[in-house]
C-alpha cells in the first residue's frame, strides 16, 4: 500500500496497536542518544510523537517532520511545547523547509519506506553542523529477509505498507560517501533473547570535520 495513504489510515491505531517494533525502537533510541549531547534536532518521520516526547526533555529545539498530516496531528495533540516545531515535509522531496543546521537528525522506523538512502545522507550533509550526529533505528534487515514488513489491520483486512530492504552495508556506504562515520552499531532483540533474529538495528553516525 502507498506509504502516505497507509499512515493517514494507520494513525488512528498506531499508538494503541500491539507493536513490538515500535516499542523496542523507543528503548533503543533512548539508550543510544542518552549519552550524547545535542541542542537542535530534526526528527524526520516523527509520526505520532513516540520519540518526540523523550527528545523534548533533552534537546533545546526540535523540528519534528512527517509527510502524514494525520500522524503529525496526533503528535501535536500530545506535545505542547514552545521548543517543538511540527512541520509537514517529505524526505523524498527537497528539504527547503529549514535554514537551520542541526546537531542531530533522527530517523526512527522511517527509512524502510525510503528507496534512496544515499539521497537522505546527501541532503542531511547540507543541514547539519560539524560533528553532528545521525541516528537511525530500523526494523533489522535480517527480519526483512524473513518477510517482516510494516503492517496493520483494518475492517477490510491486513494492509502491508510499501517497504524497501536496506542492507547494513548500504547504510554505512551511503553515510561514508557523504561524510558521516559510523560510531555505534547495535542490534536489539525481543526479551534480550540473542538466540533469535534481532528485531531492531540502530546506527549512530557522526559528521567528519574536514580541515582545509
Ligand atoms: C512506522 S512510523 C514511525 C513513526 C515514529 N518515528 C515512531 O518511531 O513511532 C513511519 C513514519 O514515517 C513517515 N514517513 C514515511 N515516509 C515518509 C516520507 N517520505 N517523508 C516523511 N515522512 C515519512 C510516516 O508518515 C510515519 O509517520
Amino acid at each position: 500500500m502507498n506509504v502516505k495513504d497507509a499512515y493517514q489510515e494507520w494513525s488512528n491505531q498506531y499508538d494503541t496497536n500491539e507493536n513490538k517494533t515500535r516499542d523496542l525502537e523507543a528503548i533503543a533510541l533512548k539508550s543510544i542518544l542518552s549519552s550524547i549531547d545535542f541542542n537542535t534536532v530534526l526528527e524526520f518521520g516523527c509520526g505520532t510523537g513516540k520519540n518526540t516526547v523523550w527528545l523534548e526533555g533533552k534537546a533545546k529545539e526540535i523540528t519534528a517532520a512527517d509527510f502524514s498530516e494525520a500522524m503529525i496531528a496526533k503528535a501535536a495533540d500530545k506535545i505542547k511545547s514552545p521548543h517543538v516545531k511540527f512541520i509537514i515535509a517529505d524526505i523524498n522531496k527537497p528539504w527547503n523547509f529549514t535554514n537551520e543546521k542541526f546537531d542531530l537528525i533522527t530517523y526512527s522506523l522511517v527509512l524502510e519506506h525510503i528507496q534512496d538512502v544515499e539521497a537522505v545522507f546527501q541532503k542531511a550533509q547540507l543541514i547539519t553542523k560539524d560533528k553532528a550526529f545521525i541516528y537511525i533505528g530500523e526494523l533489522h534487515p535480517f527480519k526483512q529477509y524473513t518477510g517482516s514488513k510494516a503492517r496493520y489491520n483494518t475492517d477490510s483486512g491486513e494492509q502491508v505498507v510499501t517497504c524497501y530492504t536496506h542492507h547494513i552495508s548500504e547504510f554505512i556506504q551511503a553515510a561514508d560517501k557523504h561524510g558521516f562515520e559510523l560510531r555505534v552499531l547495535d542490534e536489539w532483540f525481543d526479551n534480550h533473547d540473542k538466540t533469535q533474529i534481532p528485531r531492531i538495528l540502530t546506527l549512530l553516525f557522526q559528521k567528519i570535520t574536514i580541515n582545509n
